[in-house]
Protein backbone atom coordinates (compact mmCIF):
# COMPACT_ATOMS: atom_id res chain seq x y z
CA UNK A 1 0.00 0.00 0.00
CA UNK A 2 1.52 2.96 -0.72
CA UNK A 3 2.02 5.82 2.18
CA UNK A 4 -0.17 8.78 2.97
CA UNK A 5 1.85 11.73 3.99
CA UNK A 6 1.39 14.91 5.39
CA UNK A 7 4.03 17.94 4.91
CA UNK A 8 3.51 21.39 6.65
CA UNK A 9 4.94 23.86 5.02
CA UNK A 10 4.66 22.42 1.15
CA UNK A 11 4.24 26.02 -0.61
CA UNK A 12 8.32 25.94 -1.36
CA UNK A 13 11.75 25.37 -0.72
CA UNK A 14 12.24 21.69 1.32
CA UNK A 15 8.74 21.38 1.77
CA UNK A 16 7.56 21.28 -1.96
CA UNK A 17 10.43 19.12 -2.49
CA UNK A 18 9.26 16.71 0.26
CA UNK A 19 5.58 16.67 -2.10
CA UNK A 20 6.82 16.19 -5.25
CA UNK A 21 9.30 12.92 -4.27
CA UNK A 22 6.64 11.30 -2.46
CA UNK A 23 4.09 11.82 -5.53
CA UNK A 24 6.69 10.51 -7.66
CA UNK A 25 7.02 7.77 -5.37
CA UNK A 26 3.36 7.19 -5.89
CA UNK A 27 2.01 7.98 -2.62
CA UNK A 28 -0.68 10.64 -1.47
CA UNK A 29 0.41 13.70 0.14
CA UNK A 30 -1.61 16.04 2.31
CA UNK A 31 0.36 18.92 1.88
CA UNK A 32 -0.32 21.91 3.91
CA UNK A 33 0.50 25.48 3.33
CA UNK A 34 -0.51 28.85 4.27
CA UNK A 35 -1.39 29.15 0.41
CA UNK A 36 -2.68 26.40 -0.56
CA UNK A 37 -3.02 27.70 -4.00
CA UNK A 38 1.20 28.18 -4.24
CA UNK A 39 2.60 28.25 -7.67
CA UNK A 40 4.54 24.69 -7.11
CA UNK A 41 1.59 22.53 -5.96
CA UNK A 42 -0.91 24.16 -8.52
CA UNK A 43 1.83 22.66 -11.09
CA UNK A 44 1.51 19.31 -8.70
CA UNK A 45 -1.93 19.03 -8.37
CA UNK A 46 -2.06 19.09 -12.78
CA UNK A 47 0.43 16.77 -12.54
CA UNK A 48 -0.66 14.31 -9.77
CA UNK A 49 -4.48 15.13 -9.62
CA UNK A 50 -5.93 13.31 -6.96
CA UNK A 51 -2.97 11.97 -4.98
CA UNK A 52 -2.31 15.36 -4.02
CA UNK A 53 -4.82 16.97 -1.59
CA UNK A 54 -3.60 21.02 -1.10
CA UNK A 55 -4.85 21.65 2.50
CA UNK A 56 -5.04 25.13 4.23
CA UNK A 57 -2.46 25.50 6.83
CA UNK A 58 -0.98 27.71 9.21
CA UNK A 59 0.88 25.87 12.01
CA UNK A 60 0.97 28.92 14.00
CA UNK A 61 -3.03 28.85 14.28
CA UNK A 62 -4.91 26.22 15.96
CA UNK A 63 -8.28 26.63 14.48
CA UNK A 64 -6.76 26.43 10.64
CA UNK A 65 -4.51 22.98 11.74
CA UNK A 66 -8.18 21.43 13.24
CA UNK A 67 -9.69 22.63 9.95
CA UNK A 68 -7.04 20.87 8.43
CA UNK A 69 -7.01 17.70 9.83
CA UNK A 70 -10.57 17.56 9.55
CA UNK A 71 -10.34 18.18 5.99
CA UNK A 72 -7.89 15.40 5.77
CA UNK A 73 -10.35 13.38 7.52
CA UNK A 74 -12.48 13.37 4.69
CA UNK A 75 -10.05 11.94 2.16
CA UNK A 76 -8.34 9.16 4.17
CA UNK A 77 -9.00 6.86 7.17
CA UNK A 78 -5.00 7.05 8.48
CA UNK A 79 -1.86 8.61 7.59
CA UNK A 80 1.81 6.84 7.98
CA UNK A 81 3.85 9.83 7.88
CA UNK A 82 3.70 13.51 9.11
CA UNK A 83 6.68 16.07 8.31
CA UNK A 84 6.90 19.10 10.18
CA UNK A 85 8.69 20.94 7.93
CA UNK A 86 7.41 24.63 8.68
CA UNK A 87 10.00 26.48 10.03
CA UNK A 88 10.45 30.52 9.51
CA UNK A 89 13.74 32.95 10.65
CA UNK A 90 12.67 36.55 11.96
CA UNK A 91 13.80 39.75 10.14
CA UNK A 92 16.43 40.66 13.02
CA UNK A 93 17.59 37.10 13.51
CA UNK A 94 21.35 37.92 12.28
CA UNK A 95 22.06 41.17 14.24
CA UNK A 96 24.14 40.98 17.38
CA UNK A 97 21.93 41.27 20.51
CA UNK A 98 21.99 45.06 20.59
CA UNK A 99 20.34 45.80 17.40
CA UNK A 100 18.21 42.34 17.47
CA UNK A 101 14.11 42.80 18.63
CA UNK A 102 13.72 39.93 20.69
CA UNK A 103 9.93 40.46 20.55
CA UNK A 104 10.52 39.03 17.22
CA UNK A 105 11.54 35.52 18.70
CA UNK A 106 7.84 34.56 19.92
CA UNK A 107 6.55 34.50 16.68
CA UNK A 108 9.26 32.02 15.08
CA UNK A 109 9.08 29.90 18.63
CA UNK A 110 5.34 29.53 17.73
CA UNK A 111 5.70 28.11 14.60
CA UNK A 112 8.83 26.22 14.98
CA UNK A 113 8.56 24.59 17.85
CA UNK A 114 4.94 24.83 18.67
CA UNK A 115 3.33 24.63 15.48
CA UNK A 116 4.78 21.06 15.11
CA UNK A 117 3.44 19.77 18.85
CA UNK A 118 0.06 21.69 17.05
CA UNK A 119 0.07 19.44 14.21
CA UNK A 120 0.90 15.86 15.49
CA UNK A 121 -1.88 17.00 18.20
CA UNK A 122 -5.00 17.42 15.59
CA UNK A 123 -3.76 15.02 13.36
CA UNK A 124 -3.12 12.21 16.15
CA UNK A 125 -6.11 10.36 15.41
CA UNK A 126 -5.22 9.52 11.60
CA UNK A 127 -1.77 8.91 12.66
CA UNK A 128 -2.66 6.81 15.24
CA UNK A 129 -5.07 4.51 12.74
CA UNK A 130 -2.12 4.15 10.51
CA UNK A 131 0.80 0.90 10.77
CA UNK A 132 3.78 1.83 12.32
CA UNK A 133 3.59 5.54 12.01
CA UNK A 134 6.07 8.16 11.63
CA UNK A 135 6.64 11.98 12.82
CA UNK A 136 9.62 13.72 11.34
CA UNK A 137 10.21 17.18 13.16
CA UNK A 138 12.19 19.10 10.67
CA UNK A 139 14.86 20.56 13.01
CA UNK A 140 18.65 22.02 12.37
CA UNK A 141 21.93 21.58 13.94
CA UNK A 142 21.10 25.52 15.05
CA UNK A 143 19.32 23.81 17.86
CA UNK A 144 21.75 21.93 18.58
CA UNK A 145 23.45 22.91 22.67
CA UNK A 146 25.93 20.89 22.73
CA UNK A 147 27.50 22.10 19.77
CA UNK A 148 26.75 25.32 19.83
CA UNK A 149 29.21 28.54 18.52
CA UNK A 150 26.97 31.02 16.98
CA UNK A 151 26.51 34.46 18.99
CA UNK A 152 23.06 35.14 17.49
CA UNK A 153 19.98 34.12 15.89
CA UNK A 154 18.43 33.72 19.44
CA UNK A 155 15.00 32.93 17.99
CA UNK A 156 15.70 30.70 15.55
CA UNK A 157 18.25 28.82 17.92
CA UNK A 158 16.37 28.47 20.97
CA UNK A 159 12.98 27.91 18.88
CA UNK A 160 15.31 24.35 17.16
CA UNK A 161 16.39 23.28 20.64
CA UNK A 162 12.51 23.76 21.91
CA UNK A 163 11.76 21.21 18.88
CA UNK A 164 14.25 19.05 20.34
CA UNK A 165 12.78 18.82 23.24
CA UNK A 166 9.17 18.39 21.65
CA UNK A 167 10.59 15.62 19.41
CA UNK A 168 11.57 13.69 22.82
CA UNK A 169 8.25 14.50 24.78
CA UNK A 170 6.34 13.23 21.98
CA UNK A 171 8.78 10.17 20.74
CA UNK A 172 8.21 8.94 24.70
CA UNK A 173 4.76 9.76 24.25
CA UNK A 174 3.97 7.49 21.59
CA UNK A 175 6.32 4.89 21.53
CA UNK A 176 3.73 2.46 22.58
CA UNK A 177 0.85 3.73 20.21
CA UNK A 178 3.67 2.05 17.81
CA UNK A 179 4.59 5.65 16.50
CA UNK A 180 7.91 6.67 16.29
CA UNK A 181 8.99 10.40 16.18
CA UNK A 182 12.43 11.84 15.58
CA UNK A 183 14.37 15.07 14.60
CA UNK A 184 16.76 15.75 11.39
CA UNK A 185 18.87 17.84 10.83
CA UNK A 186 18.94 18.18 7.19
CA UNK A 187 21.84 19.70 5.70
CA UNK A 188 22.18 23.65 4.37
CA UNK A 189 20.08 23.47 1.57
CA UNK A 190 19.57 26.55 -1.38
CA UNK A 191 15.92 27.93 -0.83
CA UNK A 192 14.45 30.97 0.68
CA UNK A 193 15.90 30.16 3.75
CA UNK A 194 19.09 28.72 3.26
CA UNK A 195 20.01 31.51 0.30
CA UNK A 196 21.87 30.30 -2.78
CA UNK A 197 25.66 29.65 -1.33
CA UNK A 198 24.22 26.93 0.42
CA UNK A 199 25.76 23.23 -0.31
CA UNK A 200 22.83 21.10 -1.12
CA UNK A 201 19.87 21.01 -3.32
CA UNK A 202 16.56 20.78 -1.70
CA UNK A 203 15.52 17.67 -4.21
CA UNK A 204 18.14 15.86 -3.89
CA UNK A 205 18.05 16.35 0.13
CA UNK A 206 14.42 15.20 -0.31
CA UNK A 207 15.24 12.04 -1.95
CA UNK A 208 17.69 11.36 0.68
CA UNK A 209 15.55 11.70 3.45
CA UNK A 210 12.41 10.10 2.12
CA UNK A 211 14.76 7.04 1.97
CA UNK A 212 16.01 7.32 5.86
CA UNK A 213 12.41 7.82 6.67
CA UNK A 214 11.53 4.34 5.61
CA UNK A 215 14.83 3.14 7.11
CA UNK A 216 13.43 4.73 10.39
CA UNK A 217 10.00 2.85 10.18
CA UNK A 218 11.25 -0.21 9.37
CA UNK A 219 13.30 -0.10 12.68
CA UNK A 220 16.55 0.16 11.67
CA UNK A 221 17.66 3.30 12.94
CA UNK A 222 16.90 3.73 16.42
CA UNK A 223 18.48 7.88 16.64
CA UNK A 224 15.63 10.14 17.96
CA UNK A 225 17.88 13.65 16.59
CA UNK A 226 20.10 13.15 13.80
CA UNK A 227 21.77 14.60 10.63
CA UNK A 228 20.35 13.41 6.83
CA UNK A 229 22.79 10.41 6.63
CA UNK A 230 21.07 9.04 9.76
CA UNK A 231 23.59 9.47 12.31
CA UNK A 232 22.91 10.38 15.48
CA UNK A 233 23.26 14.63 16.40
CA UNK A 234 24.29 15.69 19.34
CA UNK A 235 21.88 16.95 21.69
N1 LIG B 1 17.43 25.76 4.18
C1 LIG B 1 18.33 25.28 5.05
O1 LIG B 1 19.54 25.32 4.82
C2 LIG B 1 17.87 24.65 6.34
C3 LIG B 1 18.82 24.16 7.23
C4 LIG B 1 18.42 23.54 8.41
C5 LIG B 1 17.06 23.41 8.67
N2 LIG B 1 16.14 23.91 7.79
C6 LIG B 1 14.73 23.73 8.10
O2 LIG B 1 14.09 23.09 7.02
C7 LIG B 1 12.71 23.47 6.97
C8 LIG B 1 12.37 23.96 5.57
O3 LIG B 1 13.16 25.10 5.31
P1 LIG B 1 13.33 25.74 3.86
O4 LIG B 1 14.77 25.97 3.69
O5 LIG B 1 12.56 24.97 2.84
O6 LIG B 1 12.63 27.17 4.11
P2 LIG B 1 11.82 28.13 3.13
O7 LIG B 1 12.26 27.95 1.74
O8 LIG B 1 11.91 29.48 3.76
O9 LIG B 1 10.32 27.57 3.27
C9 LIG B 1 9.66 27.65 4.49
C10 LIG B 1 8.29 27.02 4.37
O10 LIG B 1 7.63 27.13 5.65
C11 LIG B 1 6.35 27.68 5.41
N3 LIG B 1 5.81 28.37 6.58
C12 LIG B 1 6.32 29.43 7.24
N4 LIG B 1 5.50 29.78 8.25
C13 LIG B 1 4.46 28.91 8.23
C14 LIG B 1 3.29 28.75 9.00
N5 LIG B 1 3.00 29.57 10.02
N6 LIG B 1 2.45 27.73 8.71
C15 LIG B 1 2.71 26.91 7.67
N7 LIG B 1 3.78 27.02 6.87
C16 LIG B 1 4.65 28.02 7.15
C17 LIG B 1 6.54 28.63 4.23
O11 LIG B 1 5.27 28.94 3.70
P3 LIG B 1 4.92 30.35 2.97
O12 LIG B 1 5.23 30.11 1.51
O13 LIG B 1 3.47 30.53 3.24
O14 LIG B 1 5.77 31.40 3.59
C18 LIG B 1 7.40 27.74 3.35
O15 LIG B 1 6.62 26.80 2.68
C19 LIG B 1 12.54 24.53 8.06
O16 LIG B 1 12.01 23.94 9.22
C20 LIG B 1 13.95 25.01 8.31
O17 LIG B 1 14.11 25.54 9.61
C21 LIG B 1 16.51 24.53 6.63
Amino acid sequence: MNKRVLISGASRGLGLCFAKKYLEDGCMVFAGARNEGAAGLKELKEKYGNLLVPLQLDVADTKSVESAAEAASAYTAHLDVIINNAGIHSETSFLELEDADLDDCLPVYDVNAVGPIRVVKAFLPLLKKGESGLVVNISSESGSIGTAERIKEFDYCMSKAALNMGTKLLHNYLKDMNINVIAVHPGWMRTDMGGQNATQDPFETAGRLTELFEEVREGGNKAVFMDNTGEEYPW
